[in-house]
């Protein structure tokens, strides 16, 4: 019979070796962007758990769970949490949190039961990047330190380790031919997003387009664990920060916490210093003022550069899983880039970036609003990837940023508006809200209750048809994109495309984007808005081929576009009239009709 006790003492718990480490770094370079392993879904999900949102689940906030829609059990608690509410609540999770490089067979209950001789654990999960990984979450933040006392420094024969004691751990098995019996193969969690045919697939067996839609975001979307351990990876970065700047803080914005992150995205971190200087109005009583004797250089961006470069070098030599480290100190925003192996993100950590954790936090109250605001955000983005209208490298395309402000201005555009213009929220705001960062008035509502629900009730499949034929109309030439104002307006210069920037009204978000790649954005959406209105009704029942949103994003029909000429074939002046018949029809036609409509292309 299997002794079924654990025996604690069996398990040695050490930072991982450098020479694991030395070896990942040889191969970062080819792997750090692959995709995690995926071994299927994770499987606890506790009640501590639900007591916290996630980007995936804000939306459930005020309306019922879209058709496929993640986690449904969340709607209830997580109801007026304001994203600084989330942030801290994500935050001081994460402290109570450590990453275990694991062996292969882990001994998951021998595992637990060891671990809880330093205190009781609340959650855990595992997953796989160049390896298996666990995360587990303690109760306390000293059951931490008790396993640090408990755990040792490894010896290399021929290495000599940097000994830097992180809340990075590697689980070696003392006796592992005794104990891989014991071991089981571990149900990993699910960190990378499903391969396009697959998604295509499951798309192609939903029922209906606005079903397609909430698929989609379902399949992409960050998950639960996906999200803690982005907010753990920030708090191990923090330690080592903390080493320098002890009350900084290491804070994720951009799609990791907006809610449009989708599995497999960035990290974007935040350096934020400004904790630190924040009890100075208490230390100025009596008739003295000391003040900290500090060193002094000409500008904040060069502060801020000098910053990161001694942060980059203390990854680059002692953050234990940090590799590919680049320091891009003289970019408009200075960054550091680099790779954390064991959760297989690409981190990009600036300082000084405080507009851009507000437009994050913009977006998020954008995307709690209104359950369809994320849906159509996840299927335009993915319909921009899949046509390389988008993508990782920066270039003369669109982002993922201006992608998503172009869906909230169609949105508040619709009649009556799904979303209110950031002016609208401005004014609800109260003075715990006030806000100006660099002199640029970054002041709106915090509380989502405060928010009236819109009153529009357009289906997802209009939306999404309507979007498509909205901006492939769009006179791109006269006007720009204004979120705060919810209109256009006349565009301040030649760009091809403006987006006014939300908080930064002189700054053109879409600076970068050029004529011919505006031109491809201009065309792929008419032929799009063409798909989806010829496809009417159609559904997997009635076609072999891909339909509705499935038929977008397929690979085949994003390279025939690419071959084609604008104005040519069907995207050209026949689409452009279609464009305008839909436009007139679509007043006649009843909302979400099943009809199908045979239009013909034939000028
Ligand atoms: P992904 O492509 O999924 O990473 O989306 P993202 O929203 O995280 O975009 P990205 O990583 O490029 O940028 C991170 C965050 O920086 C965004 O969410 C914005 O808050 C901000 N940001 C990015 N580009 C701009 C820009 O051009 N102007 C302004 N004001 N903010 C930007
Ligand atoms: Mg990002």
């Amino acid at each position: 019979m299997r002794n079924t006790t654990p025996d604690p003492s069996s398990l040695l718990l050490c930072p991982p070796p450098s020479r694991q480490e030395a070896a990942m770094a040889a191969r970062v370079g080819l792997m750090t962007r692959l995709p995690l392993c995926a071994q299927g879904r994770g499987r606890f999900l506790d009640a501590l758990h639900r007591h916290l949102s996630s980007p995936g689940t804000a939306i459930l906030k005020r309306e019922e769970p879209p058709l496929g829609s993640a986690e449904p059990g969340l709607q209830e608690e997580t109801k007026n949490k304001t994203f600084s509410e989330v942030q801290k609540e994500r935050r001081e999770q994460a402290q109570r949190s450590i990453l275990i490089s694991c062996p292969k067979k882990v001994p998951e209950k021998k595992l637990l039961k060891h671990l809880c001789q330093h205190g009781e654990i609340t959650n855990h999960f595992f997953f796989e990047s160049f390896g298996i990984h666990a995360v587990i979450e303690f109760s306390k933040k000293e059951s931490i330190a008790s396993l640090q006392d408990a755990t040792f420094i490894p010896r290399g024969e021929t290495e000599f380790p940097i000994p830097f004691k992180s809340r990075f751990f590697h689980l070696n098995l003392k006796n592992p031919s005794n104990q891989t019996s014991d071991g089981m193969l571990v149900q990993c969690s699910n960190q990378s997003s499903p391969l396009n045919a697959d998604l295509i697939q499951t798309l192609c067996n939903a029922e209906s387009v606005e079903g397609q839609i909430n698929t989609l975001m379902r399949m992409l979307q960050i998950t639960e664990e996906n999200t803690r351990l982005r907010y753990l990876t920030c708090s191990l970065i923090e330690d080592i920060a903390a080493a320098y700047f002890p009350s900084c803080t290491i804070k994720p914005f951009g799609s990791s916490v907006n809610s449009f992150g989708k599995l497999g995205c960035d990290l974007d971190m935040f350096l934020d210093l400004d904790d630190i200087g924040k009890n100075h109005a208490t230390k100025t009583a009596g008739p003295f003022l000391m003040e900290y004797q500090v060193k002094n250089v000409s500008s904040e961006r060069w502060a801020t550069q000098k910053i990161l470069a001694v942060i980059g070098e203390c990854l680059d030599n002692f953050g234990p899983g940090c590799v590919s480290v680049q320091k891009i100190l003289h970019a408009r925003c200075p960054l550091v880039r680099f790779s954390h192996q064991a959760s297989g993100f690409q981190c990009d950590l600036t300082a000084n970036n405080r507009i851009a954790m507000k437009s994050s936090e913009l977006l998020y109250i954008y995307g709690s609003l209104d359950s369809r605001v994320r849906a159509l955000v996840f299927s335009v983005r993915s319909w921009a990837r899949q046509h390389a209208l988008t993508s990782s490298i920066p270039g003369a395309w669109l982002t993922n940023f201006s992608l998503t402000i172009m869906v909230i201005f169609f949105l508040q555009k619709r009649s009556p508006p799904v979303l209110p213009s950031l002016d609208y929220l401005k004014n609800l705001a109260d003075a715990k809200d006030k806000c100006i960062i660099e002199g640029n008035d970054c002041t709106f509502v915090s509380n989502l209750d405060r928010i009236k629900p819109s009153e529009n009730t357009e289906t997802l499949d209009i939306l999404l048809c309507q979007f498509f034929e909205y901006f492939g109309n769009f006179s791109f030439n006269k006007n720009s994109i204004n979120i705060r104002k919810g209109k256009e307006q006349n565009k301040p210069d030649s760009s091809p495309i403006y987006i006014q920037n939300p908080f930064e009204p002189s700054l053109n978000v879409s600076r970068n984007v050029n004529e011919s790649q505006l031109e491809r954005f201009v065309h792929l959406a008419r032929e799009s808005a063409w798909i989806l209105q010829e496809g009417k009704g159609q559904s997997s029942k009635s076609s072999n081929h891909p339909w509705g949103l499935a038929a977008l994003l397929q690979p085949s029909a994003s390279n025939k576009s690419k071959a084609k000429k604008p104005g040519r074939g069907p995207t050209g002046e026949a689409v452009r009239k279609l464009l305008e018949s839909i436009k007139t029809d679509s007043t006649k036609l009843p909302p979400a009709t099943g009809e199908k409509r045979t239009i013909s292309t034939q000028s």
